[in-house]
């Protein structure tokens, strides 16, 4: 699971040789820890259109608001304002750009909103030394805290070149502790989730197979949490799951996944059900019942987790991308489901990209470095990377997100 190369390029004689060869230069990434809580620089804050300061400091962050601008002309703000601090912005830092949505306005304001678009996806390919830049669209009424919150901070290490909605939000009373499900808990990116939600104070239930008990079992005594061994594919696991949560569930995540890869043309039958009942059918059945019996609570917080093979494709992946891609028109649906949305219950998804775990340690060494290596960051992300955006997700404060995919891929040329 080791990513060798970026050991290497992390040394002084190591850099000179790569470099010498014009071999890529990943950064080492700012992640969230005790030590490095914030961003390495102050946040600067800048609106299109208005006058530039004088002189550039180093910062950690630019939130530059283009929501104002409304025709082609109005972009000459977004390059007078970005262009004098690209390249001082520290290692390791952030560009937000706020945006209106598209729709908001007439047909100048949509071309010049949507060119956002273009302008960030493109930054983000191009500013390197670690540093990400996204877009925030924000509706009519919305605040973008939680989600600003997220992106300028080291918990977003590794999303980049992402566009996000945001949404009013409803009002969310202030509870006590919430209570989350993971599945697929027992290693990986679920045990990085369940640990990261237990962090920011969750009682997290840890679900996984039974043949997988004795890692649940350590997960979940280690986060003071409960183990629920069950298989995500049994008949009544959605009534199993109600019964562990006598209190209800405030956070949904569905992480369990399996790949079973071959080529169409090779693919038996069990290959495909299997994939799609494990990754997609299963979590229909499961959140169908949570939310028919009221398991789900006020202002719960669903998470699916979808790929980028779920938008891009990928060649021997028919099975795993549709069902990656069923997740993402799953939230999206259950997202504008007028009974959903009338508690207050959000759905979004997140999808990695290339993340190091088990799952990807299995990949042949050739696909596995070109895995890493294609994507803006020039690296393969950690479970914590996924983890920190499904926490920023599913934050009571993020009632604003929903129906949203963000990508975990560090801009990653797939499905770009
Ligand atoms: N690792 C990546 O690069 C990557 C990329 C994109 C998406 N994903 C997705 O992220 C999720 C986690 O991936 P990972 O790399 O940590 O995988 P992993 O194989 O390390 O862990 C998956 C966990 O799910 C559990 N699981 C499988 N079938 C189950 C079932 N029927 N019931 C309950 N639990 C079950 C497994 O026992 C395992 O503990 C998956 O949905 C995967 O498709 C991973």
């Amino acid at each position: 699971m080791a990513d060798r190369y970026l050991r290497l390029t992390g040394t002084a004689p190591g850099r000179f040789v790569t470099r010498r060869l014009g071999l890529p230069q990943p950064a080492a990434l700012r992640r969230w820890s005790e030590r490095t809580p914030e961003l390495p620089g102050p946040v600067l804050r800048l609106t299109a259109g208005d006058a530039v300061p004088d002189g550039t400091g180093t910062y950690g962050a630019v939130v530059l608001d283009a929501a104002g601008v409304a025709d082609p002309e109005g972009l000459g703000g977004v390059h007078a304002a970005l262009h004098p601090l690209a390249r001082s912005l520290a290692p390791c830092g952030r560009i937000v750009v706020l945006g209106a949505r598209p729709q908001d306005g007439g047909l100048a304001h949509a071309a010049a909103q949507q060119a956002l678009e273009g302008f960030v996806r493109s930054l983000g390919k191009e500013i390197g030394r670690g540093c990400t830049v996204q877009l925030v669209r924000l509706a009519p009424g919305a605040a973008a805290d939680s989600t600003l919150d997220f992106l300028l901070s080291p918990r977003s290490a590794y999303v980049s070149g992402q566009v996000i909605e945001v949404g009013p939000a409803p009002e969310v009373p202030a509870g006590g502790a919430r209570t989350a499900l993971v599945t697929g808990a027992a290693r990986g990116i679920g045990a990085a989730v369940a640990e990261t939600l237990a962090r920011d104070g969750a009682r997290v239930v840890c679900l996984d197979v039974p043949q997988a008990g004795d890692a649940l079992a350590e997960v979940a005594a280690r986060l003071g949490g409960s183990a629920l061994p069950l298989d995500i594919t049994a008949p009544d696991a959605g009534e199993r799951i109600a019964a562990a949560l006598p209190d209800g569930l405030d956070v949904l995540v569905h992480n369990a996944g399996i790949t079973r890869d071959r080529k169409l043309a090779n693919m038996a039958a069990d290959r495909w059900s299997s994939v799609i009942d494990v990754n997609l059918g299963s979590v229909l059945r499961t959140t169908g019942h949570l939310l028919k019996t009221g398991a789900l609570n006020e202002h719960a917080r669903i998470v699916g987790t979808a790929s980028i093979a779920g938008i891009a494709g990928n060649a021997g992946q028919t099975n795993y991308a549709a069902s990656k891609a069923g997740i993402i028109g799953w939230v999206r649906a259950l997202a504008a489901d007028a009974e959903v949305r009338g508690r207050g219950i959000t759905a979004n998804a997140v999808a990695p990209g290339f993340i190091e775990t088990r799952m990807t340690a299995a990949v042949p060494l050739v696909i596995r470095e070109a895995g890493r290596r294609m994507n803006s960051l020039g690296q393969g992300g950690l479970p914590i990377d996924v983890a920190e955006t499904v926490a920023w997700l599913s934050a009571a404060t993020s009632g604003g997100l929903n129906g949203q995919v963000v990508r975990v891929c560090g801009q990653s040329l797939l499905g770009a």
